[in-house]
């Protein structure tokens, strides 16, 4: 089918898919998890709208898919007293477990997510539009995640079981929990950015306090059964509803004890600012980007437009580490731009579940009007749209648009477009590219494409003192989770990864006494008669 045609058709005599993916009915999210119990909520709840439209007389609507509720902050604080009785100063069950009891208890946990992979995959697909494929991928890197994240855990308590003898002092240091921790993904990867740090947290004996994406929430609802069936009571609490209701009076508390969040920086600067005792809570944030490629004369050509395709379109753009800008060397450009724009026109669009579906509806509220000032002012300024079709929209969908030349005047130089929107940036000599990156206030990652490896080594080496990761002929990306994903300035506080997110949550903790017979007596008595879960050897194998 050619764009024009699937543009016309985009929504028009929707069907609910049959099978597996179809919504047959609205899902409607009327508990909330509340100190081990799925409490039914009887104020008021928020409608939640697809990105799929429907036809409704003669107009489009966004299909309404369900509602959760909008819990205030008295519910809030509840939710908060369940916490910390369940934390109970570090002494709660929780806390206190060997860490192969909370292993047990993360494995029944993910053998009941298993079980509820095809919901959460079609509800990832009506919540936010992301296709089949894509969904199925966050589906299983999460499950990918929870698996390594044990084999890690195990890693390190077997490095921890062990005593160090220096200077006279005998120790034991292991990594202890913060407390409380409030856990706040975003609505790109409802699920996997939220477990990004919602498992470590829980695993290494914090206790969570989460709340849904705003988009992406209801795919949570098998997930609070499972949480409810694998944990005690209030180590795992969820909060629904607006942010200044039940995300505010959380923190003025002063009582929650680390932060994990996925979204703006705008976001996060408010929330740290609500918490009364910053030097308490400590946070762990991943923010926003605008990743650059840069795309030397001598880069293989091919594989340039390739990975920009891939780094600026994957989920329609919607990724943090996306291409968002796009410096080309000004004598290939005609034939970049050439290239990456017929290959665009061979993407195709349509519903997530459509088969090979590359480009979909967009989620957000009003994206398709900020995306389009973005393109006109880029053309007030100068740039135009260089592909057929580019910036065309329908209802909750916008066909990507390729902005050329773009310069510092546009908007969307500076901006994170966060859809697909790919603004060109012709450049004769290198100066551009890396004044930008050094002028830049985010610094996550970059792409460079070229063959020249002394070229190459020398963008390194100055690029790494810029961003955390600097890319060879490659698009940006956060994984394999094994690497570390951070970021410098606007974009990151702390460092995620498997081993990483383990050590993000918990604070070296040493039990130490003078090397002397009598105090060594004790410490083997400890160790003998198995006294303690800190003070001892053994080993998870
Ligand atoms: O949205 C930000 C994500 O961390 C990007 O992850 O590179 O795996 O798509 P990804």
């Amino acid at each position: 089918m050619d764009v024009k045609t699937a543009l016309d058709q985009m929504f028009q005599d929707l069907k609910d898919p049959s099978g597996e993916y179809g919504l047959k009915e609205k899902v409607m999210q009327e508990e909330y998890l509340i100190h081990g119990e799925l409490k039914t909520w009887r104020g008021e709840f928020l409608e939640v709208r697809s990105p799929i439209c429907e036809k409704t007389g003669d107009h489009f609507e966004r299909k309404v898919i369900g509602a959760f509720p909008q819990l205030s902050q008295k519910e809030s604080l509840e939710i908060l007293d369940s916490s910390l009785a369940a934390y109970q100063n570090g002494c709660g069950v929780w806390p206190m477990m060997t860490v192969q009891e909370r292993i047990d208890c993360m494995e029944t946990f993910l053998l009941e997510m298993l079980e509820v992979k095809k919901f959460v995959v079609k509800m990832i697909m009506w919540e936010i539009g992301k296709s089949l494929a894509d969904a199925n991928n966050e589906f299983d890197r999460t499950v990918a995640y929870i698996r390594d994240t044990i084999e890690a855990l195990k890693d390190l308590d077997r490095q921890s079981s062990r005593f160090i003898k220096e200077g006279g002092i005998i120790a034991q240091v292991r990594r202890a929990p913060f407390g409380v921790v409030l856990c706040m993904g975003p609505f790109n990867y409802p699920l996997n950015e939220t477990f990004a740090t919602l498992i470590p947290a829980l695993i290494m004996g914090n206790v969570v306090i989460f709340k849904p994406p705003k988009l992406g929430v209801l795919l949570y609802q098998p997930l609070l059964k499972a949480f409810q069936k694998a944990f005690p009571p209030g180590v795992v609490n969820v909060v629904y509803g607006r942010g200044v209701n039940v995300v505010g009076p959380l923190l003025e508390t002063g009582k929650i004890d680390s932060l994990a969040f996925i979204g703006t920086s705008k976001v996060a600067d408010t929330l740290k600012h609500q918490h009364p005792k910053p030097h308490r809570l400590r946070c762990v944030l991943g923010l926003d980007a605008k990743n650059p490629a840069i795309v030397m004369e001598d880069a293989d050509m091919e594989l340039a437009v390739q990975e920009v395709l891939l780094g600026a379109l994957s989920f329609n753009g919607q990724r943090c580490t996306a291409l968002k800008i796009i410096f080309v060397q000004q004598n290939i450009a005609a034939e970049f731009n050439r290239r990456l724009t017929a290959s665009i026109g061979l993407l195709k669009i349509g519903l997530p579940w459509e088969e090979d579906v590359r480009i979909t509806p967009l989620p957000e509220n009003n994206k398709i009007e900020d995306l389009q000032r973005l393109v006109a002012d880029a053309q007030a300024h100068g740039a135009q749209v260089i592909n057929d079709f580019g910036g065309e929209a329908k209802e909750t969908f916008f066909y990507p648009a390729v902005l050329y030349p773009v310069n510092e005047k546009m908007k969307v130089y500076h901006a994170e477009q966060f859809g697909p929107v790919i603004p060109i940036v012709p450049f004769a000599d290198m100066e551009t590219p890396l004044r930008y990156i050094v002028e830049s206030n985010y610094g996550q990652q970059v792409s460079i494409f070229s063959q020249n490896p002394q070229l190459i080594a020398t963008l390194v080496d100055q690029l790494v003192n810029q961003v955390c990761r600097v890319n060879i002929n490659s698009q940006c990306q956060r994984g394999p989770d094994i690497f570390p994903f951070n970021g410098r300035k606007d974009s990151a506080e702390g460092t995620l990864s498997v081993t990483d997110a383990l050590r993000a949550f918990t604070i070296r903790t040493l039990v130490a006494a003078k090397e002397n017979e009598p105090n060594k007596e004790i410490i083997r008595k400890i160790l003998k008669d198995d006294l303690s879960n800190f003070i001892s050897t053994d080993i998870i194998l």
